[in-house]
């Protein structure tokens, strides 16, 4: 008994201890007079809007180069599950190196029984091959992850958190990180909509955002960089996986639609006119201001988002400025639909042709 009560009151200390790390909590700037307007988003042909000023939260206070523990680890995860998947830490120390960053991605990672998941196709830093390295060079004709995706879908076992650095950060309130709840999104459907989708499956394929032959995907916007370099072997452009089109939260139990124009290539078992309209709709839909917020970087910031939860694009609307970030991924588990299923460990295809926007 009073065994159980030591270890009660050293749990609800260690609980004490890791709520430091939410002092300060709060909501993400937003310096709306600073951002270019009509901005046109190459997907939909419409203004980038993004109105839920409430998704998202700002940690100034927590030092990623520390050494977290479990209860902390959970106190993140649990405050990026409140704050609908995206943590923004500023205050970062200016000289954090991309071992530190690392680092920090490794202790989440191993918190969740997993690791972190180098790039299948940029061969990452050469001091740290866990990092890829986003470079838009000033005047690039064509952006890395400027359309709406959720990283890795198109692994077996996708990606969980994504972490962030800016590296070479624009001025404020340009070149955003532009993210959308595909939680609301789903919870924005009619019932009978959600019903509609809640089976489908899709498949996702990375060939779609790297393989040659295209030039408006991600591959090429490598190829325009001095310095995104490709792995030498990419067996992930030769198979596409099945995920559900709707997805469950592993933490929260939420439902998320989960398809995005960069990864996915065609709802299994439809007709491509059939297909292709639900997907469109569903794009469209994910992209609705009402779903989405602007990340704005400032210098020494890092940020932590859930993608089993959002769909995500970096914003070009400064083209004539250089932008470095730096991520790293951590790997998650294989989607679950309502039923609890899973497919991409058992259900793939060859890889369909590259060709983002078909
Ligand atoms: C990404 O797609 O992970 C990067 C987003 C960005 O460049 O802002």
């Amino acid at each position: 008994m009073r065994v159980r009560g030591i270890a009660s009151a050293l749990a609800r200390v260690s609980q004490n201890c890791s709520s430091r790390l939410l002092e300060g909590r709060a909501p993400l700037i937003q310096p709306h007079s600073q951002r270019p307007a009509g901005v046109i988003d190459e997907l939909t042909g419409k203004v980038v809007r993004a109105t839920n000023d409430t998704l998202g939260a700002e940690l100034p206070n927590v030092d990623l180069r520390q050494d977290f523990n479990f209860e902390d680890c959970e106190t993140l995860k649990q405050a990026c599950d409140d704050a609908g998947g995206i943590l923004v830490f500023t205050n970062q120390a200016p000289d954090l190196t991309v071992q530190e960053h690392v680092e920090f991605a490794k202790i989440m990672a191993a918190s969740d029984d997993t690791c972190v998941e180098p790039h299948a196709v940029s061969a990452g830093l050469p001091d740290a091959p866990e990092i890829l390295e986003i470079v838009r060079e000033a005047n690039a004709g064509v952006v890395f992850g400027e359309n709406w995706h959720s990283d890795n879908s198109f692994h077996e076992r996708t990606g969980s958190y994504s972490i962030l650095r800016g590296a070479e950060v624009p001025r404020l309130g340009v070149n955003d990180t532009l993210f959308s709840s595909t939680e609301d999104a789903y919870d924005g459907l009619s019932q009978t909509m959600q019903n509609l989708i809640l089976d489908l499956n899709a498949y996702h394929s990375a060939n779609r955002a790297y393989g040659g032959g295209h030039s408006g995907n991600s591959r090429a916007a490598m190829e325009a960089t001095g310095t995104m370099r490709f792995r030498d072997h990419m067996p992930i452009l030769e198979t596409d996986v099945l995920q559900p089109v709707v997805s469950v939260h592993p933490r929260t139990g939420r439902r998320s639609i989960y398809v995005s124009p960069t990864f996915t290539t065609h709802i299994d078992g439809m007709q491509k006119e059939e297909s292709n309209s639900i997907l469109k709709f569903l794009y469209h839909h994910v992209a609705r201001p009402e779903f989405c917020t602007r990340v704005s970087w400032v210098p020494n910031q890092v940020v932590m988002w859930d993608n089993r939860s959002l769909s995500h694009k970096g914003i070009a609307d400064e083209v004539h400025e250089r932008r470095v970030v730096q991520r790293v991924s951590i790997r998650g588990t294989s989607p679950m639909n309502h039923k609890g299923i899973q497919y991409s460990l058992t259900h793939k295809v060859v890889a369909a042709q590259a060709g983002l926007f078909d």
